[in-house]
């Protein structure tokens, strides 16, 4: 993959922060995902490559844009997957609290789980307790093993977990354990790049949440360096004949980070709100200054873009 891309990329998530960092705090969630995403699908469709998006907003006949199986870009060039989602922390981003991301990862075609919209069960960590987790053991037997290999006790340990009342019964345990907890409303995306990001203060993700972000913070890992399980959770008959139709066979499996998001791996978000790694747009006179990160699983480097952008000569940015 042309590592030119990822400055290319980089512009798309800039474009959707842009436009729905101008929402913050209006309390209005579906306005401030249409326009993130509208200004994704035109950011992406100026770069010349054959995209096709396998996690996006939604099936074609519910999402109008960013669909899955839309093709995105000129046309020529690389054929390439798209995992996106222009305003991960809709509620954040309404609320103008922490967190809310545009994200987008990229890969060869095919090398992404074509996951359903259902929940994931999942478990996230950095690199030096990579191959220490297993979703198939408790968590805490999962958090002795980690803080095994980070060679610290069970109490030195964060754990950032989304609150909500179906995580009653991992909490307590976390709490049995003694481990520290994170309570965070909306965002495991930027969770689970928290959980592997040293500066952050959080060790491990654990919990339930949406299936795709569960790919995309997949592929945010992959380039990291750190380790990441998934296990998809049908809670109706329907969200099973989904996932066999998207080809899903066997409804237990224990999803690796190398089955969700396969091969060379890019990633790139921008914040829109201010957040752990990222900090959000900030709007100036004429100005608007974002923050990014771009990630190849190639190479692992982890570069960040703070970029300036002048409102007067790029209009389209302004709109607010
Ligand atoms: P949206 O941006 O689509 O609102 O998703 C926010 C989010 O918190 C995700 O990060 C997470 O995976 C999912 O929702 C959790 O779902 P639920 O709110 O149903 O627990």
């Amino acid at each position: 993959m042309d590592r030119n891309l990822a400055l290319e990329f980089v512009r798309v998530t800039e474009a959707a922060a842009l436009a729905s960092a101008r929402l913050m705090g209006r309390g209005d969630e579906k306005m401030a995902d249409h326009v993130a995403v509208e200004a994704m699908r035109s950011a992406l469709n100026s770069i010349q490559f054959d995209g096709t998006v396998v996690i996006g907003e939604g099936e074609r006949d519910e999402a109008p844009m960013l669909y899955i199986g839309e093709k995105v870009g000129t046309g020529g060039g690389v054929k390439l997957d798209i995992a996106l989602d222009p305003l991960e922390g809709t509620t954040i981003c309404a609320r103008g609290s922490t967190n809310a991301l545009s994200v987008i990862a990229i890969a060869q075609g095919g090398n992404f789980l074509h996951a359903p919209d259902t929940y994931m069960d999942k478990i996230a960590v950095g690199p030096e307790a990579k191959g220490a987790i297993d979703l198939r053991k408790s968590p805490s037997e999962n958090l002795k093993s980690i803080a095994a290999a980070k060679k610290t006790k069970v109490q030195d340990l964060t754990v950032i977990i989304l609150d909500r009342p179906r995580h009653e019964a991992l909490i307590k345990e976390v709490r049995d354990c003694g481990a520290r907890i994170w309570l965070i409303g909306d965002g495991d995306v930027s969770a689970s790049i928290a959980a592997c990001y040293e500066d952050s203060g959080v060790d491990v993700l654990m919990g339930s949440g949406g299936a795709p972000e569960g790919v995309i913070s997949a592929a945010a890992l992959r380039c990291m360096g750190g380790d990441f399980q998934g296990r998809l959770i049908f809670r109706k008959d329907d969200e099973r004949e989904r996932a066999t139709k998207m080809g899903i066979k066997d409804f237990d499996k224990i999803y690796m980070i190398d089955d969700l998001a396969r091969g060379k791996v890019m990633f790139c978000a921008t914040g829109v709100t201010q957040g752990t790694m990222l900090k959000g747009v900030r709007f100036h006179k004429g100005h608007a200054h974002t923050h990014s990160v771009v990630m190849r699983s190639e190479t692992g480097t982890i570069r960040m873009i703070e970029a300036d952008h002048d409102l007067v000569r790029k209009p389209s940015y302004a709109q607010g």
